[in-house]
């Protein structure tokens, strides 16, 4: 995920800005740069790669300047290269600009002010800085930057220099949060508090649709439309680890937070009510290709493999196209039949696991069409795919997978979804889902708020040495990914079966010292899970469900209730998984687990 930082003062310019970018590496990121102004002229290094690579292009020159910007680049529109690399420049290089997000209209803007305008990138941002340069040709800096801003889709963490308005930053947010600090005669501003809280700990955070004219005289802050507001500033006590975890105890928990947000990243601009679709840019087939397709296979790993059962489910569901969902370690190994009719989705959040990775060769090398669906941008997977989508998670830092999980899911289902108006899904079917997945992430929200009863559950149950968690339906891999967590951010034993598998042994488990974790919504198997829980009950084990808001009745069942508001049943995949991650999470720390580094595993698999 990209990273912003700022400085206007007395000092040197470079030197803070430099710093405050090694203070953002843990975001993520695939290129970097900074400007600095110094008597009406900007000084500009980029790179692609790391910070080291910025500092050794950089060598013993020195950006000069007392106020500038920096950027880590985390690719989104445009590769991974130097030309895409931020801050951009206005046409005429009298304007720089950095920014996080996506400008959505950006084609649109292009097209009607920018006509005649030569573009360096390929990027969104470059449009900015052309739209904002041009306008401040008339008007000054803030004026020109809120014409902008109100002409613009999409979200931004925006930062803005211009060589004509000297010692000046204007900067913005909508959707990427931006913080200013506060020093002597001098302000910072970045992407979080990290960077900033070696200079000063007094911070204002900006909230969405506010910008500010930040000088050496002072901040002032606005909001679109409303004029100017007077924000206080926070005194900061968090270490520079804390506040990459804005605030949460661990990584694990601030993703799972982030869930809300990162969602609304993975269908941004992507859902088409006009036609009750979706469309994914990198996908690279026409439609009259994508109907052609008869067979889908979906790869991964782990929990990603999880979330490819959810996709086999409702590609079935909603494209009755045959979908299998193959695990990387097996498939490689078989002999797989595929042919130029498969559709092959390779999904992973790092875009490395070999497993996966040799798979989609193998794949390949077969004749099927081969589309990577990965979180982390420019990885080996998404360059070695035919097309593909990023599912715009953001850095995933805990090495147990959580909203990278919730987006590849959420992808796949706008997949089946494209794929099912391309065949018999009629537009009112398709619009229904474009807007249940539009209500979920306030419902995400909501089941977030029960985290401290979550907390008081999980640490009622964390004594027990084994774990069951039972689903039906589309809930069975969410079954298995609850349990996936628990065990793997616990060290407990946990398994997951298919309710209906009960009797055939695994009943035989069951015992008061034996608890069941059970996805029992409100859906089409709601009344089998009820009675599989009956059976369960009778045989003592304690049993803790996640249930639709307002059933009363499965209280009588069960000793616990965690309750999820309700969605369609294609959707709730995305809103069960959020409990169950709670849960392993609040477990595992009442165990006193190494939370972000479980034992024995690794972020990235790129071994066999
Ligand atoms: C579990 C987890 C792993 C990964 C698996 C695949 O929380 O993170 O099971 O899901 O190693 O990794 P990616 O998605 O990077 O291919």
């Amino acid at each position: 995920m990209c990273g912003i930082i700022s400085y206007v003062g007395r000092k040197k310019a470079g030197p803070i800005i430099f710093a405050g970018l090694r203070r953002l590496e843990y975001r993520g990121y695939d290129s970097a740069g900074i400007v600095t102004v110094d008597k009406g002229k900007f000084h500009r290094v980029r790179s692609v790669g790391n910070i080291d690579a910025l500092s050794k292009k950089l060598g013993k020159k020195e950006l000069k300047g007392s106020y500038g910007i920096g950027h880590t680049r985390w690719a989104t529109h445009g590769g991974v290269t130097l030309e895409n690399a931020h801050p951009h420049y206005g046409e005429d290089g009298e304007v720089a600009v950095a920014h996080n997000g996506i400008i959505e209209n950006y084609r649109e803007l292009k097209e009607k002010y920018l006509k005649n305008h030569t573009f360096k990138s390929q990027t969104d941002t470059e449009v900015l800085a052309h739209l904002i340069e041009k306008f401040a040709k008339e008007m000054s800096l803030k004026k020109a930057v809120e014409k902008v801003l109100a002409l613009v889709t999409g979200t931004y963490g925006l930062a803005v220099v211009s060589v004509k308005e000297p010692n000046k930053l204007i900067v913005a947010r909508l959707g990427s949060p931006l913080a200013i600090g506060i020093g002597e005669k001098e302000y910072f501003v970045a992407s979080d508090a990290t960077p900033i809280l070696p200079y000063t700990r007094e911070i204002i955070y900006l909230d969405d649709q506010e910008y500010a004219e930040i000088t050496l005289d002072g901040c002032q802050i606005y909001k679109l439309n409303q004029g100017k507001v007077a924000k206080e500033s926070q005194t900061i006590d968090w270490s520079a680890e804390e506040a990459q975890k804005e605030g949460f105890e661990h990584f694990m928990l601030k993703e799972i937070h982030d869930q809300p947000k990162v969602i609304q990243d993975a269908f941004r601009g992507r859902l088409r009510e006009k036609i009750g679709s979706s469309y994914m840019g990198g996908f690279n087939m026409t439609d009259k290709q994508a109907r052609e397709i008869d067979r889908i296979v979906l790869l991964a790993c782990g929990t990603a493999s999880y979330a490819c059962m959810v996709g086999e489910y409702v590609f079935e569901r909603l494209a009755k196209i045959p979908t299998d969902f193959e695990v990387g370690s097996e498939f490689r190994y078989r002999n797989p039949i595929l042919d130029e009719k498969t559709l092959v989705f390779s999904v992973s959040q790092s875009g490395e696991t070999l497993d996966t990775l040799v798979s989609q060769r193998e794949a390949k090398r077969k004749g099927a069409n081969v589309r990577g669906l990965v979180n982390v941008v420019g990885s080996t997977i998404a360059r070695e795919a035919d097309g593909g989508t990023y599912i715009h998670a953001g850095p995933e830092l805990s090495v147990a997978s959580s909203k990278a999980f919730t987006n590849m899911v959420t992808v796949l289902i706008m997949y089946a979804l494209y794929f099912g108006r391309l065949h018999d899904l009629s537009f009112e079917d398709g619009l229904k889902i474009i807007e249940e997945f539009k209500k979920l992430p306030q419902k995400m929200e909501s089941i977030l708020k029960e985290a401290p009863k979550i907390k008081k559950l999980a640490q009622k149950y964390s004594k027990y040495k084994n774990f069951l968690y039972l689903g039906r339906g589309i809930n069975f891999p969410i079954a298995l990914e609850g349990s996936h967590k628990l065990k793997e951010l616990s060290y407990i034993h946990s398994e997951a079966y298919p309710a209906g598998e009960m009797k055939h042994g695994a009943n035989a488990l069951l015992a008061s010292d034996f608890p069941v974790v059970a996805i029992a919504t409100k859906n089409d198997l709601y009344d089998k899970m009820e009675s599989n829980l009956q059976e369960v009950k009778a045989r003592k084990s304690p049993i803790l469900a996640i249930a639709t808001k307002g059933d009363k009745k499965i209280q009588k069942t069960v000793s616990d209730v965690i309750y999820i508001p309700k969605t369609i049943e294609i959707l709730e995949p995305i809103l069960n998984v959020i409990p169950l991650q709670l849960f392993a999470y609040y477990v595992s720390v009442d165990l006193k687990r190494n939370i972000d580094q479980p034992r024995n595993l690794a972020k990235s698999v790129t071994v066999e």
